[in-house]
């Protein structure tokens, strides 16, 4: 994703301690004392300009969310959207929505063994050269790090619209240990549950009339 750097984007962030976390390694095992209650832990892995994760968090008030970049400036924006979305319900603070500026390589330096409950990969970067493999965030190396923070009972939710990225999935997470369950090769085709939340990279291509794969994984105990 392009996107024009803007001077004070990152003060910007700083001025609102109750969203963006500026040592999110700080809270690694202890992200109930952020949100202030033990409701489950929903991350997004790479959430981009932050669409899904700020309407998830004011969809499930009953979760708490984090979104995960390493652009400010997709921060920003995922900010400025979640105050919108709360906004509407009078509630000037999103409650329940942390961000964080991180690269994903360091999962392990954010959450504890066990803390997250739900993980959602939607629309990573596909990395297409064989070289790149290990860069993609279903390798096996990557699910073996989402296998420890991830609660025996949790799942990872991935949608794409890259069809060889989606294979290489599918084999990462059997190969890691995960069983497959709600796989579709062709999600809004086979008519998407009404609640579901388009992300907007799902959003540019399901305008295009483009594909959209979509699977739910969760490690086999
Ligand atoms: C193709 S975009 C998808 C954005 C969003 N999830 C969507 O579906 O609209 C992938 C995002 O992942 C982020 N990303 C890729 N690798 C990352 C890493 N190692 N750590 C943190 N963010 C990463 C990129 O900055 C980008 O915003």
């Amino acid at each position: 994703m392009r996107l024009r750097r803007r001077a004070g984007t990152m003060d910007a962030l700083l001025r609102q301690p109750d969203i963006y976390i500026p040592e999110p390694r700080e809270y690694k095992g202890r992200w109930h004392e952020f949100f202030g209650n033990s409701n489950p832990l929903h991350v997004e892995l790479g959430m981009g300009k932050g669409r899904f994760i700020s309407n998830m968090s004011g969809h499930y008030p009953d979760c708490n969310f984090i979104g995960i970049d390493m652009k400010e400036e997709l921060l920003m924006q995922a900010s400025d959207k979640a105050r919108s979305i709360w906004a509407e319900k009078a509630q000037m603070e999103p409650p329940n929505l942390a961000l964080a500026l991180f690269n994903i390589e360091y999962v392990l330096d954010l959450f504890g063994a066990g803390e997250v409950s739900r993980i959602y990969l939607n629309f990573s970067d596909p990395w297409p050269k064989r070289r790149h493999a290990r860069r993609r965030l279903t390798h096996p190396e990557f699910l073996a790090k989402y296998t420890h923070i991830l609660r025996s009972d949790g799942e990872i939710h991935l949608k794409t619209d890259g069809e060889h990225f989606f294979e290489f999935s599918l084999n990462s997470f059997i190969e890691a240990g995960f069983d497959l369950r709600n796989v579709s090769l062709s999600l809004h085709r086979e008519g998407a549950h009404p609640e579901h939340v388009m992300t907007e990279y799902e959003m540019k291509f399901h305008e295009r009339g483009q594909n959209i794969y979509r699977c739910e994984a969760v490690p086999r105990n």
